[in-house]
């Protein structure tokens, strides 16, 4: 890792360990030169030509305009000769709206520093570069923000936008991060829906425009806020890939704007149709990070340059590295049907199976007997839980598991003590009907007074009940987004003020409770995104259970974030959501490679079930490290081959590889299937732990592992080698 700038030629070179990243500052103007794999700066010094050549756009300034609109800015204003996607617009007190801002200076400095109540990487060993750039008509300076970290390829972005005038600005837009590359590209994006979500989908860029987002709130299941731009020729293994993801869990856009001239800009940040922030004199807005990476050794490298990072410089939970505990959720058990003794009947068979956490769902607290009712009504049900969560907690530990409850605190259901006491909590235009979703609304988490609320009622159920692990819930999208707190020209500053609420919330919450394990979780995974990651070391990743659906919505997953952090469970056959029977090993299989547990009604499961289930978390307890610690290859891709599914886990030192094969459908006259893996060292020796077979690791990436014959649809089997 290493920040230098070459006074002569205005360079700025960031290298990380195999990147490098060139910033030139050029004729007032800060340009993108390069970035890719490593190069020396000397490489550089005719990335950015500016010196005349017939029809080719000079800086003479009878041709600025032109120049300016074939120009690589590193961060691109508007209404100054750049007509491709700006990154920045602001409008004046006067109502214009051109913004250009131009290079002033730069700092150099070791770490990081904080971005107060927005999610952000952090780290011991890191680099800082600031250039700030002015715009001096509006007195207003940019201040880019890259981090570099001495053990990652990822470099963190962020903006800083200040207002040095005596007047106030209305920023219309403030992406977080702009990338200028030459090339041809394929766009990577993750989409979706409700328990199918972060399928992956590969279109080439074209001239134009391309983008995916999320106005609705949330960083959603339709789309995820990370992106990455590959080669045509890119594969698993090999060609060059360029990633972005957003450390936020609100509304985004990821765009692509490939030029006339074929010159390809890349842009990650707030949504601009969900965002205006009004700045006033001696104010500044802080834009949410992003991580951008960069390599040549394919998808399969990019995945594990986020996996690492994350996991070193994201999630802070105590939980990143301790064994998660194995639980037994009550959700698709019991729906909203128990009481007490179902919950304790729950646990009986959970603590005879050898689990670790019992999780009440949803359900547990006001009147909620259905989805109807109760959301904000954190007291509970005197109904289905007669003597409180204090005996609950303590008739469940003395089974020796501990307790984990469920809320969705952003909510409010119309049907509630709340909503009676506080109607204006809820999101909503005055005079417009609240549109319901799920027969729910919003709580208007911007306001400080409705967090205060929730953090008290969260606080006195978490302690009474002696709750170690909390699920949060978010079930719905915004819609009618309005505060009353905030004046007419300010209600852009909405969405964004909404998951700072959010933000602020968790955090209260985890300094309150700094062992709390926290899931979060968003209908399924409508909320699977790295600022979430930042609180949550674990996330539901989808409500689909069913191990041939999980196949494709992990692999999606795992693009960008780590398997350690993907919620899984084990559930019932036939599939709640798709109705699809598959074998309980598989179903285990596959929730073996995320966080695991169970969510099924397993106090009436048969002894050789149970004894099953044993074997399961067996499995679990000795292959869990390779997951949360170790590394990820991707061994078949399930949007290519339907019928037929791989991945491998390989410890950071080599030692020990867990493969998963997973036949989705079954065909007659299967051809036997070889699996090259990936990632060995090749001279080295590797033993089956099952069969005692030895195979070197040249062989084992060349020539294959032979697949066992798996009999049946969705059947699949795990293999353990271990280095001699
Ligand atoms: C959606 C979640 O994804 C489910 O796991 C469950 O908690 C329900 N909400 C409860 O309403």
């Amino acid at each position: 890792m290493q920040i230098e700038f070459v006074e002569k030629s205005q360079l700025f070179c960031l290298h990380t360990g195999h990147t490098t990243m060139l910033l030139q500052a050029a004729d007032g103007h800060l340009g993108m030169a390069y970035y890719g794999p490593s190069v020396t700066a000397q490489d550089a010094v005719s990335l950015l030509e500016t010196k005349e050549c017939a029809f080719t756009p000079t800086v003479m300034p009878r041709e600025l305009a032109n120049y300016r609109n074939a120009y690589p800015h590193a961060y691109p204003g508007y209404g100054c000769g750049d007509y491709r996607e700006a990154a920045l617009r602001v409008t004046a007190a006067n109502g214009a709206s051109a913004v250009c801002p131009l290079y002033q200076n730069y700092r150099i400095y070791d770490g990081k520093p904080e971005l107060s109540g927005l999610p952000h990487s952090f780290g011991s060993d890191c680099r800082t570069l600031e250039i700030t750039l002015a715009d001096e008509p509006l007195s207003l300076t940019v201040t880019l923000r890259y981090t570099l970290f001495a053990d990652s390829d990822v470099i963190a972005q962020s903006v800083r936008i200040d207002n040095h005038g005596t007047a106030p600005l209305m920023l219309d837009r403030a992406m977080s991060a702009c990338l200028t590359l030459a090339g041809q590209y394929d766009m990577i994006t993750l989409n979706g829906e409700w328990a199918r979500e972060r399928h992956v989908q590969r279109v080439p860029l074209h001239t134009g425009r391309q983008s995916v987002g999320s106005i609705c709130g949330i960083s959603s299941h339709f789309h995820n806020p990370f992106f990455a731009l590959c080669e045509p020729e890119t594969t698993e293994t090999q060609g060059r890939v360029y990633g972005l993801c957003f450390v936020y869990s609100g509304n985004f856009e990821a765009v692509t704007d490939v030029d006339n001239n074929g010159s390809v800009r890349a842009l990650m940040g707030l949504h601009p149709e969900t965002f205006r922030w009004e700045l006033q004199p001696d104010e500044g807005f802080q834009t949410p990070e992003v991580l951008l990476t960069c390599t040549a050794g394919g998808l399969g490298a990019m995945s594990r340059c986020y996996h690492d990072f994350m996991r070193r410089h994201l999630i802070r939970s105590p939980w990143l590295y301790r064994e998660r505990p194995v639980l037994i959720n009550n959700w698709e058990a019991t729906y909203f049907d128990f009481n007490a003794e179902k919950i304790l009947a729950l646990a009986d068979a959970a603590a005879d199976c050898g689990m670790d956490l019992l999780v009440m769902d949803d359900g547990w607290f006001g009147r909620r007997n259905s989805d109807d009712s109760s959301l904000g009504d954190w007291f509970v049900h005197t109904e289905k839980l007669p003597d409180g969560i204090a005996p609950l907690g303590e008739a469940i530990r003395k089974k020796g598991l501990r307790f984990g409850i469920w809320f969705e605190p952003e909510m409010i259901s119309p049907d509630s003590m709340l909503f009676q006491a506080h109607p204006d909590w809820a999101v909503q235009i005055p005079g417009r009907p609240l549109t319901l979703s799920r027969a729910q609304c919003v709580l208007d988490m911007t306001r400080p007074e409705i967090r205060d609320y929730l953090f008290a009622r969260m606080c006195s159920i978490i302690r009474e009940g002696g709750i170690s692990y909390v699920k949060w819930d978010m079930n719905r999208r915004i819609t009618e987004a309005f505060s009353p707190t905030l004046p007419p020209h300010r209600q852009g500053e909405f969405f964004h003020r909404y998951m700072l609420g959010v933000y602020d919330l968790m955090e209260r919450l985890l300094e309150a409770f700094p062992d709390l394990l926290l899931e979060g979780c968003a209908g399924g995974g409508g909320r699977f995104d790295a600022g979430m990651l930042y609180y949550c070391p674990q996330i539901w990743t989808s409500d689909d259970t069913d191990a041939a659906e999980r196949v494709k919505i992990q692999y999606g997953t795992s693009l960008c974030y780590p398997p350690s952090a993907m919620g899984a469970h084990v559930s019932a056959s036939p599939n709640h959501t798709v109705a699809r029977n598959s074998d309980f090993a598989a179903r285990a299989h596959t929730a073996l490679a995320g966080t695991f547990g169970y969510e099924l009604d397993i106090t009436k499961l048969s002894e050789d079930e149970r004894a099953q289930i044993r074997a399961q978390i067996a499995d679990y307890r000795r292959f869990s490290p390779l997951v949360r610690e170790g590394d990820c290859y991707r061994l078949t891709n399930p949007f290519e081959d339907g019928d037929f599914a791989a991945w491998m886990f390989a410890a950071k030192d080599g030692s020990e590889i867990l493969i998963t094969c997973m036949q989705i459908m079954c065909r007659p006259h299967m051809p036997y299937r070889f699996l090259r893996l990936q990632g060995l060292i090749p001279d080295a020796s590797y033993t089956d732990t099952q069969t005692g077979e030895h195979f070197s690791g040249s062989l084992l990436m060349q020539a294959g592992l032979r697949v066992p014959k798996l009999w049946g649809d969705s059947r699949s089997c795990l293999i353990h080698l271990k280095k001699d």
